[in-house]
């Protein structure tokens, strides 16, 4: 056929639901991620892992893409990383069934290593492509707080100069964005070196939930 154009699109929008109804519905939002080819990733995935969690939370975490359990099992957060970060989310008091949360991209990245699936981190035109799911998210969702897990979701949304290092912990308000506050990658905290350093990133980790937490009380209280 003539001008059958390339094998994959430019972006997600293009697998967006047409009706304005459907596009502010998470169900039909994650039947129509089911199908995006928006970006090469979904090509050696085995699904579409879309965000996960309460229809209107007044939080959302945003992770950077699914891991090999995740993969498999087609929900966010529910390999080792997603452990940890229930834990974490406990002892700071948060519920996760009250919060939502999902990926800056929605289809697993990996290579090979023997007979393992190794994470890659997605580039940023996998992110830009993948972005429209997100912003739907987020229009459906309408949280008071997005949370940024790690810096690919942090520069995702506050460009590629953010630092979590210097920024974590705090609420950045953004003009036309929902309020931001980042922090590290729960596999950053698997990936400490040893069992104090380990200790230690991973209280300043649910001290940043906790201040997450603490702000949505504040913005409860004044509402
Ligand atoms: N890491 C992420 O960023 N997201 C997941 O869903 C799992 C691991
Ligand atoms: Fe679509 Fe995102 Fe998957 Fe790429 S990663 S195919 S944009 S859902």
């Amino acid at each position: 056929m003539k001008n059958a154009g390339p094998a994959t699109t430019r972006s997600a929008a293009d697998f967006l639901p047409r009706s304005p109804a459907a596009r502010h519905n998470l169900d039909s939002l994650r039947k129509a991620a089911d199908g995006c080819k928006g970006c090469p990733l979904y090509q050696r995935a085995t699904q579409t892992v879309f965000g996960k969690g309460k229809p209107h939370a007044k939080m959302i975490l945003f992770g950077e893409q699914p891991g090999d359990r995740e993969d498999i099992e087609g929900k966010p957060f529910v390999g080792p990383a997603g452990l940890l970060l229930d834990r974490c989310l406990e002892e700071a008091g948060i519920d996760r069934d009250e919060i939502y949360v999902t990926n800056a991209v929605k289809h697993f990245k990996w290579e090979p290593r023997g007979k393992r699936r190794i994470h890659k981190t997605p580039g940023l035109r996998e992110i830009a492509a993948c972005r429209p799911w997100f912003d739907a998210e987020v229009d459906a969702v309408q949280p008071q707080l997005i949370v940024c897990l790690g810096a690919t979701a942090a520069q995702a949304l506050l460009g590629s100069a953010f630092r979590v290092t210097q920024n974590r912990g705090k609420v950045l308000t953004v003009p036309t964005l929902t309020p931001v506050l980042a922090t590290v990658h729960p596999s950053s905290i698997l990936r400490a070196p040893d069992d104090e350093s380990r200790h230690e990133a991973r209280a300043l980790f649910v001290a940043d939930l906790r201040e997450a937490a603490a702000f949505l009380r504040r913005h409860r209280r004044a509402a």
